[in-house]
């Protein structure tokens, strides 16, 4: 299958118009389209149609017990496929919706179990994306799009991530430029007696907490206890995982710039391909190996935004051991630390 990939170009509205015509047309139609979001790039599939949704699985490799996330573009939309919308739920459908913000909720018979992996909970987001939202529209309301990588590399914040992951597997890319926020949407699960965050993101409990009051985390996301399972099905596989072995190192600033450059120079002295990433404020510290800055600690959003790039840019230099800052920042920094923990196989050197 050829791939083709349709860039949408800012002024051009009606050939972009046109474009998003015929993605619609793939999609609805039982096909494959990978489409931009505001979190990542999503690869979109008609939510209802249970054959389209199995194409899913297949082009990514995707265990066939991972749930989708159903995209809306329209509030009135989401009560047509969820048994119940509790309160809260509307709370934050109202403050973060179109956003990077997920809710889960009990399913209707609407929703075929191909979509929700066997489950009869549905997970729904309303993205903030024109191209996303006008896509959705034009498919006929929902999509069902998990990340448009393939299954276990980092998810794709350009439309060339896609590409270098899914060319010739579907039919269609359309190309948004790069994404604003670079990580997925927070996770949040209404099927529970009290509102539960299966996955952390841009919208932060704090964030949650003042809309709706009681929330907790799913204990499987506390990183010291490998034994209990998250429950969002997608969040137990060895994910966002670049090719090279990474290592977090963690601690004052100085001595994580020594400790680095010590174990690149080992690295590269035995014989590896070294890389390093630090920020804009350290990377001029950095002696050895290829160095790349992931932003600026003044402004954590930039951090979250080329992470997922970096670990694909260092994959493609073919590097094997890569070395790392450690970025507990205060309010995002939840989300990027999951991701690069996780990305790390739980790697960290404290010093
Ligand atoms: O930002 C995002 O959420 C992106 C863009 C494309 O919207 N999508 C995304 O989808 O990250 P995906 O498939 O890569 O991650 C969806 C996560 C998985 O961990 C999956 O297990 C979980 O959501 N999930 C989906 N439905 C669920 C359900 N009914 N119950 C529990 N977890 C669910
Ligand atoms: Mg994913």
């Amino acid at each position: 299958m050829q791939t083709v990939i349709e860039k949408i170009i800012e002024g051009e509205e009606t050939q972009n118009q046109h474009k998003i015509e015929s993605a619609a047309k793939i999609i609805r139609e039982g096909g494959l389209v990978a489409f931009p979001t505001e979190t990542v790039y999503g690869l979109g599939a008609d939510a209802l149609n249970p054959a389209a949704s199995a194409r899913i699985y297949k082009a990514k490799g995707r265990p066939s017990d991972n749930p989708l996330i159903v995209h809306i573009a329209d509030m009135d939309d989401l009560d047509k496929i969820v048994v119940c919308v509790p309160a809260g739920a509307r709370k934050l459908a109202k403050r973060f919706w179109p956003g990077p913000l997920t809710m889960i909720f009990e399913k209707r018979g609407i929703v075929p179990g191909e979509t929700t992996g066997g489950l009869d909970t549905v997970a729904v987001r309303m993205p903030d994306h024109p191209v996303a939202q006008a896509l959705i529209r034009a498919a006929g309301g929902y999509i069902a799009a998990p990340s448009a990588n393939s299954s276990g590399r980092p998810s794709p914040t350009l439309a060339e991530h896609v590409a270098s992951d899914l060319d010739g597997r579907i039919p269609m890319i359309l190309d948004g430029g790069a994404v604003g926020i670079g990580l997925e949407s927070t996770i949040v699960d209404f099927s529970e007696e009290i509102p539960m965050v299966l996955r952390p993101g841009y919208i932060t409990p704090d964030m949650i907490q003042n809309e709706i009051g009681e929330l907790r985390m799913d204990p499987g996301l506390v990183e010291e206890d490998s034994t209990i399972r998250p429950k969002a099905p997608g969040m137990k596989y060895k994910h966002y995982a670049p090719k090279a072995e990474l290592i977090l190192v963690n601690g004052a600033q100085k001595k994580v710039q020594q400790t680095i450059n010590n174990l690149t120079r080992e690295a590269i002295e035995s014989g590896k391909t070294a890389g390093v990433i630090g920020t804009d404020e350290s990377y001029g510290g950095y002696r050895y190996g290829i160095v790349k800055s992931i932003g600026t600690r003044s402004d954590e959003d930039t951090i979250a935004r080329h992470l997922y790039r970096i670990l694909r840019e260092f994959d493609q230099q073919n590097v094997d051991i890569i070395y790392s800052e450690s970025f507990s920042t205060p309010r995002i920094g939840q989300a990027i630390m999951n991701r690069m923990l996780k990305a790390a196989g739980r790697q960290v050197i404290e010093v």
